[in-house]
């Protein structure tokens, strides 16, 4: 059993929430890049998420969630000191950081969470780094200060403009790669993406003609998160990937999107269901 030390909510609309859990010897190994699978009971679905933090003297592991479907809005109920069943990783390669200098890390919605403790390692190891931080509206923003704390430059954006920029990744990664170009900066050596499946896509698009590396970290459906189901099968430079085991990082411009974009959508029907099931065992708290 893993014991939730820490609960706070990290939003006005409550959409995320960072959960420190007391789990010492994935604390040991832990690295940014990856990620564990928790189940909150012994009836509980395995579900992956990313590595946020860690703290190898306390024995804890952060990681921040976003209420997506039955079990994170499940897991949204539990509460500090409440312990869950399994807290299983770190899973996944962490990312690297081979020789770099000047990176732009773009994340999209809870993608921040998961690059925050990447742009941390990258600042921590004296990378210039340039974080693009995108949401929907000014109501879902998380983590101000902390990506303002890991990076040089910090451009916050929502899609309608409630706070920071008015518009999308996309536009933003293109005005500072064009910047560096017009006033003879250097160029970033790469680009970090993590957030929605189609935001990747379309920062794949821009970066491409610049020859700019581009590292994105994929969340396909995953079960056993050991290589052994197979259902978290990507097609990455015409070769079939697991991302558990072979990434979850992997070369942008060598990810086949249409493929992972309908495997995405394959259980949407089932998920929909699921997150609509009110249990009557919990008493409806909790969906079962
Ligand atoms: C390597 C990895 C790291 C992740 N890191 C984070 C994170 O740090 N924070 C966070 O909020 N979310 C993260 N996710 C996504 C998270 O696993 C899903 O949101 C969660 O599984 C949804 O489960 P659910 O039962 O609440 O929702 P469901 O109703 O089952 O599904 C909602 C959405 O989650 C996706 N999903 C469902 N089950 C899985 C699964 N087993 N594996 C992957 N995706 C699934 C579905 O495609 C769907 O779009 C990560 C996923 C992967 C694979
Ligand atoms: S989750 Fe089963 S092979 Fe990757």
């Amino acid at each position: 059993m893993f014991k939730v030390v820490k609960k706070q909510f990290l939003n006005e609309a409550k959409t995320i929430c960072l959960f420190e859990i007391e789990a010492p010897l994935v604390a040991r190994h832990a690295q940014a890049g990856q990620f564990v699978i928790f189940r909150l009971d012994e009836q509980g679905e395995r579900t992956p998420v990313s590595v946020a933090g860690y703290d190898r003297e306390k024995g804890t592991v952060t990681v921040m969630v976003q209420a997506a479907g039955r079990t994170t809005k499940m897991l949204h109920t539990v509460e500090e000191g409440d312990y869950i069943t399994d807290f299983v990783g770190p899973l996944g390669h962490p990312t690297v950081y081979d020789g770099l200098k000047k990176v732009c890390v773009v994340g999209g919605g809870v993608g921040c969470a998961i690059a925050y403790p990447i742009a941390q390692e990258m600042y921590k190891r004296g990378i210039e780094v340039t974080f693009i931080a995108g949401f929907r509206s000014a109501d879902i923003v998380i983590l101000k200060e902390e990506l303002a704390a890991c990076s040089h430059k910090l451009i916050m954006c929502t899609d309608d403009g409630s706070y920071g920029e008015k518009g999308f990744t996309t536009q933003f990664l293109k005005q500072e790669i064009d910047a560096n170009i017009a006033e003879g900066k250097p160029q970033f050596d790469r680009v970090i993406a993590i957030g929605p499946d189609i935001m990747m896509k379309f920062l794949a698009d821009v970066t491409r003609p610049y020859g700019i590396n581009t590292i994105i970290s994929l969340d396909p459906i995953m079960v056993d998160g050991t290589g052994m189901c197979g259902g978290c099968r990507v097609i990455v430079g015409g070769q079939t990937k697991f991302a558990c085991v072979d990434g979850p990082d992997f070369d942008a411009h060598q990810v086949d999107f249409d493929n992972l974009l309908k495997r995405a959508a394959f259980y949407k029907e089932e998920q929909d269901k699921a997150a609509q099931h009110i249990c009557r065992m919990t008493g409806g708290k909790r969906n079962g």
